[in-house]
């Protein structure tokens, strides 16, 4: 499928409907990074910028009095079910949560279909966000036609996440400078190649599916620089091919400088590189604990890795860690996962205030 053509099926309004008019945010569902365009993404970045100023100097706004967030988990979470709900409590509106992990207490237990549970919470609020083990569910929800209000992808399976892509990639041109007194149009790009290096369980993280998807939407136009992605992983976890065909198609229709390298070797993949995204190897997605015994320790930064670095090369990792990130990387300045983690909030803002039409004028 072309990713820039308008889709003629029932998904169309989830590939580039996303600009730099906010009233494209409004009602919105957020399910994949394919809905947003450059402009959109300036927008995005420009609008998390503006919260994070917000929420050093004042705590928050009552933008979103009024306004109630459901949020549903299918699936565990700390991070993002706490910054969601974060984020719309200091914009001054209610939240409403429902732990469903493992059916949780919800009618699903009964045989309620997940779209029917989700419009149950519609009735009540004014936008979800929903995360499910089940690649392509929240997606299915947030088209069903009973379905009318925006629903926020918070991680489906090992499909997308388009939210911590986000504030990944928030957090990437925020560390490396691009991000200039919080207004990013500032920027003076680089000529230099951006090196990212996506680390360890590549086939299941759906992290890395959607980072690895917006850094090449964003490479001509937004980082105006040539972008290497380099794929480190085990040869069983490697970056499923339907990522790195989506990114091939991408760059030949937009003319972009992307090119795609597999690594096993974690040194040889993070020479002269800009960043290095760390994942956990996801325990729960494999078939037996065998294949996980196997591969679970691939990968550990630790303060050894750390002295062979690039001086200017960045930690980052969606969190939660297990063993792959050893404690004492935490105090090397290089290691961005805390503030990453911090950036959540902020982008998590913007997004809810963008769809529920509060973006940019208060
Ligand atoms: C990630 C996820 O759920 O995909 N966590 C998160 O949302 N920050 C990564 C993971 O669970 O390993």
């Amino acid at each position: 499928m072309n990713p820039f053509s308008p889709s003629k099926g029932p998904a169309s309004k989830l590939i580039d409907g996303l600009t730099s008019d906010p009233a494209t945010w409004m009602g919105q569902s957020l399910i994949s990074v394919t809905q947003l365009t450059t402009p959109g993404l300036e927008l995005l970045v420009q609008a998390a910028a503006e919260m994070r100023t917000l929420v050093k100097n004042h705590g928050g706004d009552d933008r979103l009095k009024h306004k109630i967030l459901a949020t549903i988990f299918y699936e565990a979470s700390t991070r993002t079910s706490c910054s969601f709900q974060t984020a719309m409590l200091r914009l001054g509106g209610q939240v409403m949560h429902v732990d469903a992990s493992a059916g949780g207490n919800t009618s699903s237990k009964k045989g309620e279909t997940v779209s029917d549970t989700v419009k149950c919470l519609q009735c009540y609020t004014d936008v979800t966000v929903m995360r499910h083990p089940t690649q392509g569910t929240v997606v299915n929800t947030a088209l069903d036609s009973i379905i009318t209000k925006p629903v926020i992808n918070a991680g489906d399976g090992v499909g997308e996440h388009p939210t911590q892509a986000l504030l990944d990639l928030f957090t990437i041109i925020d560390e490396i400078g691009i991000l200039q007194d919080d207004n990013v149009l500032n920027n003076e790009p680089s000529t230099e190649p951006l090196i990212v290096v996506l680390l360890g369980d590549l086939k299941h993280g759906r992290t890395v599916h959607s980072l690895a998807k917006l850094l090449a939407r964003a490479q001509r136009e937004f980082f105006k620089r040539p972008l290497v992605l380099r794929y480190c992983s085990p040869e069983v976890l490697k970056m499923p091919s339907y990522i790195q065909e989506y990114i091939d198609e991408v760059s030949t229709i937009a003319g972009s400088d992307i090119t795609q390298e597999i690594y096993t070797n974690v040194y040889d993949a993070m020479k002269n590189s800009d960043v290095l995204y760390q994942t956990r190897v996801q325990k729960e997605r494999f078939n037996s604990p065998v294949e996980y015994a196997n591969v679970k320790g691939a990968y550990i930064i630790d303060t050894q890795l750390m002295e062979d670095a690039p001086r200017k090369m960045i930690v980052m990792h969606p969190l939660p860690r297990v063993d792959e990130i050893d404690t004492d990387v935490d105090k090397d300045p290089r290691a961005a996962y805390f503030r990453q983690m911090e950036n959540g909030l902020y982008v998590r803002m913007a997004i809810l205030a963008l769809v529920l039409g509060k973006g940019v004028a208060y």
